[in-house]
């Protein structure tokens, strides 16, 4: 892999920008492309504002800024921003259909080793791809959010993608200081997000059964099991307490835990109420502009202390 790769990443919203970004702090020139203009001009903004947040909190260099802004180009069509480009990361709407469409639109703008990667957050690549002639260049990059603090990759092949395919792509998103981490099979939600949504429904269950209170479920994780996850996954933990101890607690306790293949009642009857969370104000909480910026501001300063504390030594 040279050093500097002609990258292109298409739909530069929440996870578009921070991904250019990404390419762009480590000296690849990147290609931004969005249907919407508005968007893409407010990501060049963004990402501006996110480096320089970043220098002063020690993560990068001021003089660092200028440069990796100016190796990103925003462009107003899909064909200028696929022409040319050796990997293209597709951050656009979480639906099937548009997805399909434009990996299929984007195969015809595309150089013929071009690997054109998903950032989709459950969606089989297969399904993804089966619309493309070059599925075998068709890959997932599951970035999580915001990608330029958060390191993980969860890196997915679809049925036909050739194994080199997703080796390029893993050293591409560990040159540029992402943890990419390889799914052995392309199942819907890869593997974080099955285990965040397992513990998610759990957690909503938990609030429907009148078995504690929003705040009391969230309590419980932040004070209680939350702490030791950054240092003890759960397999470690499994096999620290050990199988036995496991094997009866899961014998006794999973027939009692939450197995609905579908939303919860209680989640949808939100939504029909217009309790949206943060979008309306109201959710499992009830927000003003206080609590919502003091949350996510308590959320930013964790992943900037994160990150500081876990910078590599020497680059
Ligand atoms: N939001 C998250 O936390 C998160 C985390 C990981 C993965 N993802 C996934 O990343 C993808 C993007 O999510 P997001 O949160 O950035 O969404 P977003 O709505 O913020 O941005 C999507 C952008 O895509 C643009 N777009 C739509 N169709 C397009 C097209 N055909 N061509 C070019 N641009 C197009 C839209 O104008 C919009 O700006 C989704 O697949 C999502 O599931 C999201």
């Amino acid at each position: 892999m040279s050093r500097s790769e002609h990258i292109a990443v298409v739909g530069a919203g929440l996870m578009g920008h921070g991904i250019a970004q990404v390419f762009a702090a480590r000296g690849h020139e990147v290609i931004l492309y969005d249907l919407n203009p508005g968007v893409l001009k407010e990501a060049l903004v963004k990402i501006r504002t996110n480096l320089e947040f970043l220098s002063e909190n020690g993560l990068g260099l001021r003089e660092d800024i200028e440069p990796a802004l100016e190796r990103i180009k925003a462009v107003s069509t899909l064909q200028e921003a696929i022409t040319g480009a050796r990997f293209v990361v597709e951050a656009v709407a979480e639906n099937l259909e548009i997805k399909q469409a434009l990996f299929r639109e984007m195969e015809a703008y595309c150089s013929p080793i071009t690997i054109l990667a998903t950032n989709t957050s459950v969606i089989s690549i297969t399904e993804i791809a089966a619309r493309t002639r070059a599925r075998e260049r068709v890959v997932g990059t599951h970035f999580w959010n915001p990608p330029y603090l958060v390191p993980l990759v969860e890196v997915v092949g679809g049925r036909e993608t050739l194994p080199e395919v997703k080796d390029y792509t893993f050293h591409l998103l560990k040159s540029v200081g992402k943890h990419p981490v390889l799914v052995k099979k392309d199942v819907p939600g890869f593997v974080g997000n099955r285990l965040q949504h397992a513990l998610w429904r759990e957690a909503i269950s938990i609030v429907e059964q009148g078995i504690a209170d929003p705040e009391t479920v969230d309590d419980v994780i932040k004070n209680g099991f939350g702490i030791r996850l950054p240092v003890l996954g759960p397999l470690e933990n499994a096999d620290l307490v050990g199988l036995d101890l496991t094997f009866q607690i899961h014998d006794y306790i999973l027939k009692f835990i939450e197995n609905s293949p579908a939303p919860s009642p209680l989640l949808r009857r939100k939504l029909e109420a217009g309790d949206l969370g943060f979008k309306t104000g109201r959710g499992f909480y009830t927000w003003d502009q206080e609590s919502m910026g003091q949350c996510r501001k308590g959320l930013v300063e964790h992943l900037i202390r994160w990150n500081v504390e876990h910078q590599p030594e020497e680059e």
